[in-house]
C-alpha cells in the first residue's frame, strides 16, 4: 500500500468464528474465545503501529446473554482475566479503553474493573479502544430517543428541535468519528445489531477467516481494500470530484 493511501480513522469489528475455530480442533468453544483474545491483541497492535486512532470491538451482544450458561460464565471469566492482565499495558501504550452497552447484567467484579480501566486510561489519546459488551444497536438508539424524550418532558427541549444531528449526539461513540471501516470475520454477511446508527456510511468488509486466525496480514488486506473504495455519501463521482461533501473531509 502506498504511503498516501487513506487510512480509516475508526475501525469497527464483529469478531465472529471463535466457536467454529474451536470445533474444527475438537475443543470446547471457550478455547476458541481464548484464542480470540490473542487476535484482539494483534488487532490493537496494528492500530497502534499504523496510527489508526479508533477501534471498536463487538465482544458480547445483548443477545449473547442467551448462550448456554457455561459459555456465558466462561466468557465472563475471560473478560475479567483480560481486564486484570492487559489494562496496565494498554495504559502504558497510550490506549484509552471504554465500554459501551448495558452493564447492569455484568457481575460487580467485572463492572468495577471496567470502571477502573476507564478511569485509569481516561487521559490517553493514542488509540480510542471501545469494547461493546452487552451492546445492541437498537437498544442504543432507543436509549438515545429516551434521553431526548426526558429532556422534552422536563421542558428543556421542544420536539421540533429533534433532528438527526441531535439524536446522533445521544448514541454511543458520539464523540468519535463514525467508523470508516467495518470488518466482520467468520463468513456471515450481517451487521447483527451492531452500531446500527453509526454504520450508516461505513465501508463494509467481510471475510470467511475465523476470528482467532486473524493476523496483521489479513487486517492489511482490509486496509488495502478500504483505500481503494470511493466514498460517495449519496453523491455522484462527478460531484465528489468538484469539491465533495462535508463527510468526505
Ligand atoms: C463470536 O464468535 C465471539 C464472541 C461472542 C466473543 C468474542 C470474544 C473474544 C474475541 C474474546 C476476548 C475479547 C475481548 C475484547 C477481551 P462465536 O462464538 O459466535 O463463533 P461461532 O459463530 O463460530 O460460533
Amino acid at each position: 500500500m502506498s504511503a498516501a493511501a487513506p487510512l480509516p480513522r475508526h475501525i469497527a469489528i464483529i469478531m465472529d468464528g471463535n466457536g467454529r475455530w474451536a470445533r474444527l480442533r475438537r475443543r470446547p468453544r471457550l478455547v476458541g474465545h481464548r484464542a480470540g483474545a490473542r487476535a484482539v491483541r494483534a488487532c490493537i497492535e496494528l492500530c497502534l503501529q499504523r496510527g489508526i486512532p479508533a477501534l471498536t470491538l463487538f465482544a458480547f451482544s445483548s443477545e449473547n446473554w442467551q448462550r448456554p450458561p457455561e459459555e456465558v460464565r466462561g466468557l465472563m471469566k475471560l473478560f475479567l482475566g483480560v481486564l486484570e492482565r492487559e489494562v496496565d499495558d494498554l495504559h502504558a501504550r497510550g490506549v484509552r479503553l471504554r465500554f459501551i452497552g448495558e452493564r447492569a447484567r455484568f457481575e460487580p467484579a467485572i463492572r468495577a474493573r471496567m470502571a477502573a480501566a476507564e478511569a485509569l486510561t481516561a487521559g490517553n489519546a493514542r488509540l480510542q479502544l471501545t469494547v461493546a459488551a452487552g451492546y445492541g444497536g437498537r437498544q442504543d438508539i432507543a436509549r438515545a430517543a429516551r434521553a431526548l424524550a426526558e429532556q422534552v418532558a422536563a421542558g428543556r427541549l421542544r420536539p421540533e428541535q429533534i433532528d438527526e444531528h441531535l439524536l446522533g449526539t445521544q448514541v454511543a461513540l458520539a464523540d468519535l468519528p463514525p467508523p470508516d471501516l467495518f470488518i466482520r470475520t467468520g463468513g456471515e454477511l450481517r451487521i447483527s445489531n451492531f452500531l446500527l446508527w453509526q454504520l450508516a456510511y461505513t465501508e463494509l468488509w467481510f471475510t470467511p477467516v475465523l476470528w482467532p486466525d486473524v493476523d496483521a496480514a489479513l487486517l492489511e488486506q482490509a486496509l488495502a481494500d478500504y483505500a481503494g473504495r470511493e466514498r460517495r455519501y449519496g453523491l455522484t463521482s462527478e460531484q465528489l470530484a468538484q469539491g465533495g461533501t462535508e463527510h468526505a473531509a
